[in-house]
């Protein structure tokens, strides 16, 4: 499972206990998510190509390194991905956003699609996509299966909470994509919820329930 990692730095097991008790408020739960992907975006980040750029200190010039953020495209699941979005970007302002808009059929749990817009050169991108909860696995899939026929140069996953259930189906149908998460929970439910969890992302973040 080389392709499987686990954030577990101390900040973000602390944040995201936080975000998972169920009277944690909507704007402490944004709050948290906010800052729990800042630091997500550290990790999935760590292996971005860096270049070499002159520029001149207040005492000479130098060669410095940098990366090109106008390639990374945070692709976000609506609608709880949008979530992560913030966080992220406040590490990588560069970024470019594209949106996927996936529902879940409430009776088979497949993703079916309903919106899709990216930025343009996707063949010259490196691409993360965002969505708080792994749990099926279907949303991911159908997300990744959309996104690989525009042939962009890498593919990343990132979530804060998966299960083993998850990871099982992501990594089946696209081995090549490394996982990034802040947690494997135990188990699915029947109704495709994870648990222990944290509930339904969307209406924590937005409130909805
Ligand atoms: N989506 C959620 O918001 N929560 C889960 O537990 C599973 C899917």
């Amino acid at each position: 499972m080389s392709n499987l990692h686990l954030i577990d730095h101390p900040l973000v097991q602390h944040k995201l206990t936080l975000m998972r008790r169920k009277d944690a408020s909507t704007s402490t739960f944004r709050t948290l998510l906010n800052e729990l992907s800042s630091l997500m975006a550290y990790e999935v980040t760590r292996d971005m190509p860096l270049q070499d750029v002159q520029i001149e200190t207040p005492l000479e010039p130098m060669t410095g390194r940098m990366i090109d953020g106008k390639k990374l495209v945070l692709v976000s699941i609506l609608r709880a991905g949008n979530g992560i979005l913030e966080g992220m970007l406040s590490v990588v302002p560069g970024a470019r956003v594209g949106h996927i808009g996936l529902y879940r059929d409430p009776a088979t749990l497949q993703a079916v699609e309903y919106y899709f817009k990216m930025p343009g050169d996707m063949a010259e991108r490196d691409i993360i996509v965002v969505d708080p909860m792994l749990a099926t696995g279907n949303s991911a899939i159908a997300a990744i299966d959309r996104l690989k026929r525009l042939k962009p140069k890498t593919i990343k996953f990132v979530c804060l909470l998966t299960c083993p259930e998850g990871i099982a189906a992501l990594q089946l149908a696209h081995p090549d994509v490394p996982l990034y998460t802040a947690a494997i929970d135990r188990q699915l439910n029947d109704h495709g919820y994870i648990l222990p969890g944290l509930g339904d992302a969307g209406d924590r973040i937005f409130g909805t329930k």
